[in-house]
């Protein structure tokens, strides 16, 4: 059985990745909207993998006996002023996720529920990933920014010699 304190940072977690979910729809239609076809894809991709983060989360407190909650998921994310700040937006957002997905590990932690700290490393681990997938890119705008096109396409061919 779910002690009441970790159901209800659990519930503030679905709530969190269904705002990730709409933020990121919200997101994928400005990069539509401006013309840039891939971001708008890459954020399409995103809204569902939110939702399907909602999702383990809801059937994890049934599994465990709890009671999920569909609550207010709060305000929206702001609207990007350009590309770059579209992925800085994401990142910063990643960032809260991750801070919110760790203080539940910790309080799972404390409270000796380790079926719900073991839940979590799954999150933990995917936090990592998403973290990474919007540094990347931004680090890929500064190369322009910095180095201007041409170098970037020079160096994405040497990533595509060796197959990355
Ligand atoms: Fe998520
Ligand atoms: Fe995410």
């Amino acid at each position: 059985m779910l002690k009441k304190e970790i159901q209800s940072a659990l519930n503030k977690q679905v709530a969190m990745e269904e705002h990730a979910s709409r933020s990121y729809l919200a997101l994928a239609l400005w990069a539509d909207e401006a013309g840039f076809e891939g971001a708008a894809a890459l954020f399409y991709k995103q809204t569902e993998e939110e939702r399907g983060h909602m999702m383990k989360f809801i059937k994890y407190v049934l599994e465990a006996g709890g009671s999920p909650v569909v609550s207010d998921y709060g305000k929206p994310l702001p609207r990007p002023k350009s590309f770059k700040n579209l992925f800085e937006i994401g990142l910063e957002h990643e960032k809260a996720v991750t801070k919110s997905i760790h203080a539940i590990a910790e309080l799972a932690w404390k409270e000796k529920d380790m079926a719900t700290f073991n839940f979590l490393q799954w999150f933990i681990a995917e936090q990592v990933e998403e973290e990474d997938s919007f540094q990347t890119i931004l680090n890929k705008i500064g190369l322009i920014e910095e180095h201007g096109g041409s170098l970037y396409m020079l160096d994405r061919e040497l990533a595509m010699k060796v197959g990355k």
